[in-house]
């Protein structure tokens, strides 16, 4: 059957089970039943409305949206001199300038009508982004419902706060970010990530009519957090004669926050406060004159690679963890770092005892950047643990990198799957342990650590 009839029980059936999934999170298909029902109705009737806009709420992804305000791209520097060129290139009558983290996730804007939250759209192309409001409503901090009944648009970045990405997701991917757009874009809740872990940080508001009448960016933050309802990310005013001292300092004490912050952050945005004069400034095509996004530089230091250990996670992903000699990058020491998978591994053609440039970026945890050739004793000298005692080791002879065939836990077979090395045994123990662990961290059940998991395991009490 492909005719009418067949085209308007698989709508029903999409226009069903998404109601189900997405409105009272009882799906009664899995994802792949729906994709099959999606697929097939794709396949007979592309332009089904049921595809591309059901109600006021599409899947994610699938419809495309216009900014009626673009979301912009902004001007980028690293050094006290970008900060002082921008000053001097920006300031036209008043000298204040707001400040706020620049967090790394995923841009999002929020369309209100009336306080009623309307649409929920990605950045995209800054003209054109994507209908998400599925998925952002999963976002607990997103309102469906202001304080006022305004018409405005609310920018901002989903985040994820890092204690959950080591908590739930340190195993599925390599940074908070890629699972930020992941979950907003996701169709039908398959992505890696649940939307319902992410925060909505504000930056940014316009409003379609009724502008309140306020001449700073600053008052605007000040009444999305304590009238309308919505939590901008945290701000600092800065009205001095000359601010670009303060605005220096400020780059330096977020630098030394930057590793205990609850999010990620990969630099500092500053913005003209004053609103009238942000009009007379003005953008280029790509970025308004008014802003710059001061990113933290890349720490970068050298180290040696001593070996690589291999270890089975909870979903059975065997994943190379490098030992390196300590190395301080940002302020942390590091003596161990992923090298995520085989891909990787190949990818970065490393040999032991190869010296090894290790860069932290955005990333919370340092990793190696590149190879740069066989190491020598000396590299290895001068060296400290993070509990500050020397350190001694033995340079390894250069050879290559060995990957296993077997799972280093329980010496199942493994299988490729892409990048990836999985261990197939479900009753593999590192798989267990990892399981349990990771289900002990999520019921919060403090005291269960990996050692008293082991211990149970090893007693068969588990
Ligand atoms: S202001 C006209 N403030 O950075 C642009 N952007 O490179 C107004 N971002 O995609 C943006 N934190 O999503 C602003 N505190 C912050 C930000 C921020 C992160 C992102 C934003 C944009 C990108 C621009």
């Amino acid at each position: 059957m492909g005719g009418p009839e067949r085209i308007q029980q698989l709508a029903e059936a999409v226009r069903y089970h998404r109601e189900l999934y997405y409105n009272q999170s009882s799906p009664e298909v899995t994802d792949a039943e729906f994709d099959a029902l999606w697929d097939e109705l794709k396949l007979l009737d592309p332009e089904n409305a049921v595809l591309h806009q059901v109600g006021p709420e599409p899947l994610p992804g699938t419809v495309k949206v216009e900014h009626r305000f673009p979301m912009r791209s902004l001007d980028k520097g690293t050094t006290d001199e970008d900060i002082i060129h921008f000053i001097t290139q920006s300031t036209f009558g008043g000298k204040q300038y707001l400040a706020q983290p620049k967090l790394d996730g995923s841009a999002l804007s929020l369309e209100y009508v009336a306080g009623n939250l309307h649409r929920a759209a990605t950045r995209g192309s800054g003209e054109r982004g994507e209908d998400v409001t599925l998925n952002a409503k999963q976002v607990e901090n997103i309102p469906t419902r202001l304080n006022l009944p305004v018409d405005c648009h609310i920018r901002g970045e989903v985040v994820m706060p890092l204690k959950t990405f080591e908590e739930k997701y340190r195993d599925v991917s390599p940074n908070p970010r890629n699972l930020c757009s992941g979950a907003l874009r996701q169709k039908h809740g398959d992505g890696k990530a649940d939307a319902s872990d992410l925060v909505f940080c504000a930056y940014d508001v316009k409003f379609v009519k009724d502008s309140p009448e306020v001449q700073f960016d600053s008052q605007l933050l000040e009444m999305l957090k304590n009238e309308i309802g919505i939590e901008p990310a945290p701000w600092q005013v800065f009205d001095a004669e000359n601010p670009q001292k303060e605005m220096i300092k400020y780059t330096k004490q977020w630098s030394e926050k930057r590793s205990s912050y609850e999010y990620e952050i990969d630099g500092i945005v500053f913005k003209l406060d004053d609103l009238q004069q942000r009009e007379r400034l003005g953008s280029t095509a790509h970025h308004p004159r008014w802003a710059l996004a001061w990113k933290f530089p890349p720490e970068e230091a050298t180290s040696v690679l001593l070996g690589v250990d291999w270890q089975t996670g909870r979903t059975g992903a065997v994943t190379p963890v490098a030992r390196i000699a300590p190395q301080t990058v940002g302020g942390v020491t590091v003596e161990n770092t992923t090298l995520h998978n085989v891909g990787e591994v190949e990818r970065l053609n490393l040999n032991l005892g190869d010296k090894v440039l290790i860069v932290r970026r955005g990333d919370v945890i340092p990793k190696i950047e590149s190879g740069l050739g066989p190491a020598s004793q000396s590299d290895l000298e001068g060296r400290f643990h993070a509990d500050g005692t020397s350190f001694v080791g033995v340079l390894p002879s250069n050879k290559d990198i060995q990957i296993p065939s077997q799972c280093p836990a329980c010496d199942g077979d493994l299988e490729a799957e892409g990048a990836f090395l999985r261990c197939i045994d479900l009753m593999c123990d590192a798989r267990t342990s990892r399981t349990i662990l990771y289900w002990c961290r999520s019921l919060e059940m403090d005291g269960i650590g990996e050692k008293l998991v082991e211990q149970l395991l090893d007693a068969e009490l588990i």
